[in-house]
């Protein structure tokens, strides 16, 4: 299938698959000057962004300002540290350096060397969150599917083929997850969560997420938080659904589609989940990162 003309395309970009909206500001991001108390939530592309940045919103924000959670979208409340588009609802650089909140929360999904160096400098406290390559590649079909600002997938088997070569906007899942991985060995303000733990149990992985960032919710918070970021809620909340974005055809998939482990099964073929085991075999040498396809 030819890419539609308006959709942008991928590119080399010192060793990873960019477009240009996530290259064109490349000096900006890079000289961004971080402060010690952001909070940065790092993923690559479909492994969890939205539910973890809306807990850590609530966590952080819930309680003092409900009109926060009522007026903006959360992708304004967590601005992504790299896209340079913008137009109605898209916000960029500027309007993250003058955030006035404190902590700013910021996404990104960049791998980790091209994370900008002031944020390793200002110790920031990162939020890496992996999800299994096969429901990863799943989701990110559907979601190239209906999004004009990513190139095409084109049929299942090309996204599949592409995903395996590392073909991907911001390049390949099995670098971007070992890389930041091995960060974790230098780098200890970093918090490397998984999908699906927190589809497991998301109370423990709250827990979790609470004690690194030395936070301390009482009980009730607590349960608000769990209750708010429940998929059927999230689904229904406009504030969380992507709805209001410009781009999107939620009549092609819905932003939140399915939340769940295992939706592969219902896309790889018997020739293909064993190509994908050979080939994942080769690429995921560490005997310490492990992923469930399955719960
Ligand atoms: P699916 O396409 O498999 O449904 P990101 O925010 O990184 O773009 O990731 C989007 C994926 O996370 C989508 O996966 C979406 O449904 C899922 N997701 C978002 N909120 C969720 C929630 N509260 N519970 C479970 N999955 C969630």
């Amino acid at each position: 299938m030819m890419d539609s003309p308006s959709r942008p395309k991928l590119f080399d970009f010192h060793g990873v698959s960019m477009t240009s909206s996530f290259t064109d500001n490349w000096e900006t991001v890079q000289n961004f000057q971080a402060r010690p108390d952001d909070v940065v939530i790092a993923t690559y592309p479909k492994s969890g962004t939205t539910w973890v940045s809306y807990i850590l919103d609530l966590l952080y924000f819930g309680q003092m300002s409900p009109e926060r959670q009522n007026t903006i979208p959360i992708y304004e409340r967590v601005p992504f540290l790299e896209i340079t588009e913008s137009g109605p609802n898209i916000h960029s650089l500027i309007f993250l350096m003058s955030l006035p909140t404190t902590p700013r929360l910021i996404k990104t999904h960049l791998p980790v060397q091209f994370v900008p160096k002031s944020f390793w400098g200002q110790n920031c406290r990162m939020v890496y969150v992996a999800r299994n390559a096969k429901d990863n590649m799943v989701s990110s079909f559907h979601f190239a599917r209906m999004n004009s600002y990513i190139p095409e997938p084109g049929d299942w088997n090309s996204h599949f083929q592409k995903f395996l070569a590392g073909k991907m906007l911001f390049g390949s899942w099995y670098d971007h997850v070992n890389c930041w991985w091995k960060k974790k060995q230098t780098y200890s303000n970093l918090h490397y969560m998984f999908y699906e733990d927190l589809v497991e149990d998301t109370g423990r992985e709250i827990d979790k997420l609470c004690s690194f960032l030395s936070l301390s919710p009482s009980a009730e918070e607590k349960t608000r938080v769990m209750s708010e970021v429940k998929f059927d809620n999230m689904k229904n909340n406009a504030m969380t659904n992507y709805s209001a974005k410009p781009g999107m055809n939620f009549e092609i998939s819905p932003f939140l589609r399915k939340g769940i482990v295992g939706d592969w099964k219902n896309h790889f073929t018997v020739a293909q989940n064993e190509e994908f085991n050979e080939d994942y075999k080769k690429k995921m040498k560490d005997p310490t990162l492990q992923f469930r396809t399955e719960i």
